[in-house]
């Protein structure tokens, strides 16, 4: 039995994919802010006689005091973690600075992906092949970041700002690895391609037209979800994979360049304390 830790789990692909573990008789927490959502998870695992396998954490994960909260609630009750899956995502419109301070893109995008992956580094390395599965990336090269302004204090665009988190995502998979060169974990970057899902989010009338095409294009989750479980049911053997639908990504090019990488790093650092 594995224990597979879901952010965005209550809704689009990380919802589809819990339900699938829990049918395999795996243990599933999933993290996201929507209490009746979670609820709903909870209750198609009870119709699935797996509700004592599965756990919703109520969570802003665009919080960086949440993000703790979650990482000390799941490192309490769970010794070992399996599969990390960082897919919550939110689209906002118009910019938003969270009560922490932060852009509200930056926060959820990448700090929180920072801070689960470091997190709950040590229960992932309890495990024989452990696994962080990113659906953010991965994202285009390096001119996508806006190194003076990377939360978007001047020319908010929320495509941009959505983007930029996709890159600042691969290079957080590049230091991470750098910074854990011995560890077991497998870092996958995954663009599972364009899908039909909530696209939770604040939308203005142009960008909710667009979400709506978007979505009417979309592939099925169950499309998705082939795309990751490939990944998590045989997790390539190298320490940072990357991939755009089906097609590998070279983690070894410029995009993924490690200076980048620790330059984001330090800024991080320097930022979380
Ligand atoms: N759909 C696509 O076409 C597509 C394409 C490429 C990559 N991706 C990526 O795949 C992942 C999953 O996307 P999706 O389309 O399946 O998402 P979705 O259906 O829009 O669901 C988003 C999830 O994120 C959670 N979430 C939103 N804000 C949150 C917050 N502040 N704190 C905690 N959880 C939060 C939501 O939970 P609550 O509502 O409970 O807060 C929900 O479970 C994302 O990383 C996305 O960027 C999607």
């Amino acid at each position: 039995m594995k224990t597979v830790v879901i952010t965005g789990g209550t809704d689009g692909m990380g919802k589809a994919l819990a339900l699938i573990h829990l049918r395999r008789g795996d243990q599933v927490v999933v993290v996201g802010t929507n209490a009746k959502k979670g609820q709903a998870v909870l209750d198609a695992a009870d119709e699935l006689e797996a509700g004592g396998r599965a756990e919703f954490i109520q969570a802003d994960l665009s919080l960086v005091a949440e993000n703790r909260r979650v990482i000390t609630q799941i490192a309490s009750t769970h010794q070992t973690v399996d599969t990390l899956v960082l897919g919550a995502r939110y689209f906002r419109a118009t910019r938003f600075v969270t009560a922490e301070g932060f852009e509200a893109n930056f926060a959820l995008f990448y700090l929180s992906r920072y801070l689960l992956g470091h997190g709950l580094v040590a229960q992932l390395e309890q495990t024989s092949t452990p696994v962080i599965l990113d659906l953010s990336g991965p994202g285009g090269d390096l001119s996508r970041i806006r190194w003076d302004d990377l939360q978007f204090a001047h020319d908010y665009h929320p495509d941009e700002a959505m983007g930029q988190c996709g890159k600042l995502s691969d290079l957080l998979a590049v230091a991470f690895t750098r910074h854990y060169p011995d560890s077991r974990v497998r870092y996958v970057l995954l663009h599972p391609g364009l899908t039909a899902t909530a696209f939770t989010g604040e939308y203005d009338t142009a960008s909710a037209e667009l979400v709506t095409r978007m979505r009417e294009r979309g592939q099925p989750v169950e499309a998705a979800l082939v795309r990751i479980l490939r990944h998590l049911d045989n997790p390539p053997p190298g320490p940072l994979t990357a991939f755009m639908q089906d097609n590998p990504v070279d983690v070894h090019g410029e995009p993924f360049d490690s200076a980048a990488a620790d330059r984001l790093s330090e800024l991080t650092s320097k930022l979380l304390r």
